[in-house]
């Protein structure tokens, strides 16, 4: 059906993306004015680091994460060689930890078992645990230059407006016709650098809230043409966020605070956090202290502060719930380790928690 109003109107979607492509390629050479970094940048544990680090973050955020792991992390053995707890620390506030310990099993494999040298194939790279098909066509288009598209949410939203696509972006059919669609018209001999124009195009010209009368393809863009783009992409489901309620009782003696590890398989595994109760729903304070009591075992203690806090992650909404409780005596509780603030400061802590230790401890 696109297909044919697209030739009705005289043109077929392979000539307009074989168009767009030559003029992206212009545009990105003189008027692309983003400047990031790892831009032509063609080691791979580089390109691989910054991808990594930009999945869910943005760009202004992760440029400072990426500048600070490079200098730690100059290469691929010194991340490989480096004790976890350093390198979740630099990560610390980044979110989806997971991805850090990836990045880590990942190094230590390329390090151990391949003497240091990155895959130089896509299916090896995509083979690597914490690689999916974005990252690895990254790394293949550019550091080797390999003619793999990138699909990213930026891809996404500039296809489906250039080409009027109206499958959800979502569902398994769209992703599967965006990927053809984007391979389809990927430029082969400039992979790298089409697939590097195309974010970029993505994040300054064909925004969320798109500013198409700066835009060099406005008069050939579909989407545009049908008064369309705001409509487009489309998404077939909306998340839902979980809800959950995280209280937690800042423990203090003198300098000392109750500290744990986070375990099991659930947000910010193995990072660190303060004496911990959750609830299936919001509850009061009274509550909340006589829960602390029966778990904690502590009966004697000061309630200096009491305040609230929301965070929204990818797929849940935290509403915190913080007591600053002071105790005379050092008591021992089960899961728990009491630690000084020079302590707490060498380990990873989610990110507000760490602010609250900024703010409410130092
Ligand atoms: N977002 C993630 N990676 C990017 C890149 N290499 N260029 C532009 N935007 C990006």
């Amino acid at each position: 059906m696109k297909k044919q109003r697209a030739e009705k109107e005289g043109i077929s979607e392979e000539k307009s993306g074989a168009l767009f492509a030559g003029e992206l390629l212009r545009w990105n050479r003189y008027d692309n004015g983003r400047q990031m970094p790892w831009k032509g940048e063609k080691d791979p544990y580089k390109i691989w680091l910054s991808e990594i680090m930009l999945q869910q973050t943005r760009v202004e955020q992760g440029l400072k994460y990426y500048q600070n792991f490079l200098s730690a992390f100059p290469d691929v053995h010194s991340l490989a060689g480096a004790p976890d707890e350093k390198v979740f620390k630099l990560w610390e506030g980044l979110g989806y930890y997971s991805r850090c310990r990836n990045l880590l099993q990942t190094a230590r494999y390329i390090s151990g078992e391949l003497n240091g040298v990155f895959p130089q194939t896509y299916q090896e790279i995509l083979s690597l645990k914490g690689i999916g098909s974005y990252t690895a066509a990254a790394i293949a288009s550019f550091a080797y230059n390999l003619p793999y598209a990138v699909l990213d949410g930026n891809v996404f939203r500039v296809l489906a407006r250039i080409f009027d696509k109206e499958t959800p972006i979502d569902s398994t059919a769209g992703k599967k016709e965006f990927a053809a669609l984007a391979q389809r018209i990927l430029p082969a001999e400039n992979a790298g650098e089409y697939n590097q124009a195309i974010m970029d195009f993505g994040a300054t010209v064909c925004k969320p809230l798109p500013v198409c009368q700066d835009c060099f393809f406005n008069a050939s863009c579909l989407a545009y043409r049908a008064g369309k783009t705001q409509l487009l992409p489309v998404k077939e489901k909306q998340t839902r966020l979980k809800e959950r309620w995280l209280n937690f009782f800042l423990v203090r003696c003198g300098n000392e605070v109750l500290v744990q590890q986070r375990t099991g398989k659930d947000v910010w595994q193995g990072l660190h956090q303060f004496f911990l109760i959750e609830t299936e729903k919001a509850k009061k304070a009274k509550t909340l202290l006589s829960l602390f009591q029966q778990e904690s075992g502590i009966n004697e203690y000061a309630v200096q502060e009491e305040w609230k806090e929301t965070q929204v992650l990818s797929h849940q909404r935290i509403h915190f719930c913080f007591f600053l409780a002071q105790v005379k005596r050092k008591k021992n509780v089960a899961g728990y380790q009491w630690m000084s603030l020079a302590q707490m400061q060498q380990l990873a802590f989610p990110k507000t928690l760490k602010q609250i230790i900024q703010t409410h401890l130092v």
